[in-house]
């Protein structure tokens, strides 16, 4: 076994209704006033409603940038910093789904470090502590709200951009099943797929852990379970927990050990072409699945018996095709297509996918020793849609 530390200091609270009671959690954790980073669409929706009015009922001055976008790009972000200090605002949540969370991540960050993000790419690069950090998910996806990291895209280049700070842990995350009831189908399953790759690429991470493995063969059970579930039955409350408090463990787990392949191809297709990023997941899984199989079959032997399938007394190898095919299953059951060509990925950009992919920390981690021939492959058979 390796060495390995766990450090994870953000603060859970799940409870169903809990997002009406947020003024009062979080008055005692900051002093000024709180920037509510979210979007215009989830604003509209009513589904923050008992928030807001928790926030005053608690007495918690606040302002409200409602302009985060889907892939999040610098641009967006020096919006949002100006927008904090032109309302002298002192602490920061996030609201809404993984790009209002990381959005929210990089305001608090930018308040007190000089520079772009750009400059913190990599690895605990951030020099000064940022504001204060809270955030409530409303989708069950990103793991945003129990992670170190954040993602923005480069306008410029179109390279989505990964800073990784324990600075940028999130002091408190508020989980409410209830905010997600109403979420469409079609993002359910995005999210849910982003969720389970983010489970399956830290089981086999190769900075796995003893304590991450645990986390992330849970967050399997409970989205194996009841992502069908959440998807054809939105109102299915139980299916809804399953999920929020499943993709919260599967970003524990991925704070620690780090992502593979599928993420740092997924990466490219989000930044240059603006494709979803748990759609994209969802597509390549199958793909990178079958390519990193000869290298750890064991443990895709246990994430396809934590999924449901029969793999007692079947030998490894067969087990990671079964899990392989199980995906493409799950793909097929929630209307998520079986190869890049279908999401609009243009082979023109290959040289520029494939060295965007390696530039990523994540194919350090993949567990079978990955090439820019490797990613390019990969990336031709899951356009051409060959398993
Ligand atoms: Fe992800």
């Amino acid at each position: 076994m390796i060495p390995f530390q766990y450090f994870f200091p953000t603060t859970l609270k799940f409870g169903n209704g809990l997002a009406n009671r947020a003024g009062e959690l979080l008055k005692p954790l900051f002093r000024g006033k709180l920037l509510v980073v979210t979007d215009e669409g989830l604003i509209k929706s009513g589904v923050l409603e008992g928030f807001f009015a928790s926030l005053s009922t608690a007495d918690v001055a606040y302002d409200v940038f409602s302009g985060v976008e889907a892939n999040p790009s610098t641009t967006v972000l020096e919006r949002a910093v100006a927008f904090l200090k032109d309302h002298d605002c002192t602490a920061v949540i996030g609201v809404g789904g993984g790009s209002s969370i990381d959005t929210a991540k990089g305001v608090a960050a930018m308040a007190t470090n000089a520079g772009t993000i750009l400059d913190y790419e990599g690895y605990d690069r951030i020099p000064n502590a940022p504001l204060p950090i809270f955030a409530i998910p409303t989708t069950s996806g990103t793991g945003s709200e129990c992670t170190a990291s954040t993602v923005f895209t480069n306008k410029e280049t179109l390279f989505k951009t990964v800073i990784i700070s324990p600075r940028l842990f999130p002091q408190l995350a508020i989980l409410d099943a209830e905010l997600t009831l109403k979420l469409p189908p079609a993002i359910t399953a995005a999210t849910g797929m982003d969720a389970l790759t983010h489970a399956i690429e830290s089981y086999v991470s190769k900075q796995a852990n003893p304590v991450s493995q645990a986390l992330a063969l849970g967050a399997v059970r409970l989205i194996g379970r009841s992502l069908r579930k959440a998807y054809y039955v939105g109102s299915d409350l139980a299916a809804r927990e399953d999920m929020l408090v499943g993709s919260f463990l599967a970003g524990v787990a991925f704070s620690q050990s780090k992502l593979g392949n599928v993420h740092a191809i997924s990466h490219t297709m989000g930044g240059v072409f603006n494709i979803a990023h748990g759609i994209a997941n969802a597509a390549l899984l199958p793909y990178v699945i079958a390519f990193n199989g000869p290298a750890c079959p064991e443990r895709y032997r246990d994430i396809a018996d934590a999924l449901g399938a029969e793999v007692a007394g079947v030998d490894a190898e067969t087990a990671a095709r079964r899990l392989v095919a199980q995906i493409v299953e799950l793909n097929r059951a929630l209307g998520i297509p079986s190869n890049i060509r279908e999401l609009g990925v243009d082979l023109e950009h290959l040289p520029q996918m494939v060295a965007d992919s390696m530039r990523s920390g994540n194919v350090l981690v993949n567990p079978r020793l990955t090439t820019a021939g490797d990613i390019e492959r990969i990336i031709l058979a899951a356009h051409a849609g060959n398993l």
